[in-house]
This record gives C-alpha cells, structure tokens and sequence, in this order.
C-alpha cells in the first residue's frame, strides 16, 4: 500500500551504522519499505523494515534471514537483488534490497489496460526471464503479482521479493492473510503441494489484467476451491490470438496438473503467429 505519511520514527535514523532511512515508500503485511542511502558504498538502496511483531518472533527471524540468504544467490537482470541482511542490536530486522526508482506494474496497469499485446509481452518477457532463471536455481516465488513487479524510469522491469513470503506462510500457517488473493494459485491456499506452476498461474492472472482491464476469475478465492474438480475455466472474453487459447486457458488453469510447468523461453516470434501452442501441456 504506497505511503503517503510525511514521516516516521526511521525516517532520518542510520540502520545499523551503515544505511541512512530516508523516506517511506510503502507499508505491506510484513514490513515497511523505505528509500535509503548506503553510506559505505554511496548509493541508494531499498530498505525492507520488518514489523515488529514479526521481528520478535526468532523463528520468523531465522526463517526469513534463510530465506534472504537463498534469494541473494539469485542473480538476474530482471531480478530485484537482494544486497544485504541484519538485525539491529535493539531488534530492527531488515533487509537491503537493489532500489528500483520506478513504478510498479500495479500503477501501470492502472493507467494503461487494457494493452496492446506488444505492450504486454514488452512488460511480460522480462519477468519470464526472471522467474525462469529463479525456477532453474529451483526455486519458487508464490507471491507474483503486480505490486511485486518493479519498473526503473528507464524501462527495465524486475521481479520483487524472492524468499520472504515462504518465511510468512510458514508463520502464518497460512497464505491468504498477507498474499494478494486474486494472484494465488488454488493449491497455495488449499496447502497443497506448490512448484513452480503456482508462479505461472499468477503470471496468467496478470496478463489477462494487462490485456482486458479485468482478471479471469471473479468469484472470491475460496469459492474456487469448491469449484476445482469441477474444472473451472476462466471468463472468455476478447483476448488477442496470440492468448487466447493457450495463455489463459493453461497458465490459468485451476488445477495444477493442467498447468503449464514452465514460463515459456522469450522468443522474438511471440507477437505472431502464437508462441505457445505446442509449449503447454494439452
Ligand atoms: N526494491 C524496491 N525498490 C523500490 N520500491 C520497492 C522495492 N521493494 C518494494 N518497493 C515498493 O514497496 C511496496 C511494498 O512492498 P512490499 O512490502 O514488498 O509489499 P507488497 O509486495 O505486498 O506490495 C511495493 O509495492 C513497491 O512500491
Ligand atoms: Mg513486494
């Protein structure tokens, strides 16, 4: 949720001897983001302050600082880079993130859908990029969605938050409180086993948002549950060829056995004819 309170008690204090706090960006479920200055090495950097009833909790702490450990070997261009971790010695657990100066593809989506395919691929082939070289190294973001994909004011585009929402679920026992309900796959919330077709699910969601202005499901996430064996299949609505059939009906796809595993590999020929066919599971 963006932020728009003038200050904080952070706002102007150095973390940790090294980070200066210097303006709130936004508060989410499980910590605050603020723009910072790295003074050691002189640049900015985007500071993720865990809440403290989060931060008291050693096994939060320990789980979440594993975590960060796993995203920081992540190393990607279309990847927010984890650069550092810590906790204070009066408890502030924190986390130090590349800072991307740009909007999210929330806000763009907000002001441009529906978009042309062009566009929509030109948003959505670097976070293929990113998820598949994070699904290669094995692991799974669970938590994709637009708030989460990040623009530079030069255009480039890079997948947030790596890691720390496993840390939350396993907490929370549960993922619905904190995640974004409309980008999460059915067996997130059902506790299911989860790979990577959770990811490509809510990478369906989205580009179908990007496309029409709207998502494919308007039933409440939990009504879905009850309607899966059913085989529940996404609102039709006029979604360009390259789409249609292949994008939305198996990223989309409620169960996950009818899911495409893999983002597809980026391809120059995926304005046309369609890319996908062939690539997705029947
Ligand atoms: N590395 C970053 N650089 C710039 N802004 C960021 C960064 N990480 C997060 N943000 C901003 O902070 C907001 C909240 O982030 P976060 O706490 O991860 O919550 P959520 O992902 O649930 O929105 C994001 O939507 C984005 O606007
Ligand atoms: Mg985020």
């Amino acid at each position: 949720m963006p932020d728009h309170s003038p200050q904080d008690r952070l706002t102007g204090t150095l973390l940790d001897h090294r980070y200066r706090i210097q303006r709130r960006l936004a508060t989410g479920g499980t910590a605050s983001v603020y723009v910072g200055l790295d003074e050691r090495l002189d640049r900015h950097v985007a500071l993720k302050i865990i809440h403290p009833h989060f931060a008291d909790d050693p096994k939060f702490v320990e789980r979440a600082q594993r975590e960060a450990k796993a995203a920081a070997r992540l190393h990607h261009p279309n990847v927010v880079a984890v650069l550092d971790q810590g906790q204070t010695s009066d408890g502030v657990v924190y986390l130090v993130l590349e800072y991307v100066d740009g909007p999210t593809l929330r806000h763009v989506i907000a002001r441009e859908s529906p978009m042309t395919a062009r566009r929509t691929l030109d948003l959505l082939i670097p976070v293929l990029r990113g998820l598949a070289q994070a699904h290669r190294s094995g692991m799974v973001h669970r938590d994709i969605k637009p708030e989460n994909v990040l623009l530079t004011t030069g255009g480039d585009v890079k997948v947030a938050d790596f890691g720390l929402m496993r840390a939350v679920d396993e907490h929370t026992s549960t993922s619905t409180i904190l995640g974004t309900v409309a980008y999460a796959a059915p067996e997130l919330v059902g506790h299911e086993p989860v790979d990577q077709r959770c990811d490509v699910y809510a990478v369906g969601i989205m580009t179908y948002e990007m496309l029409t202005g709207s998502r494919p499901y308007t039933a409440p996430h939990c009504r879905w549950r009850t309607r899966t064996s059913a085989g529940t299949s996404p609102r039709r609505v006029a979604l360009p060829p390259v789409f249609r059939t292949a994008w939305t009906s198996s990223c989309c796809a409620v169960p996950p056995a009818t899911r495409t595993l893999d983002p597809p590999t980026p391809q120059p020929s995926w304005i046309w004819p369609s890319p996908f066919i062939g690539r997705c599971r029947p």
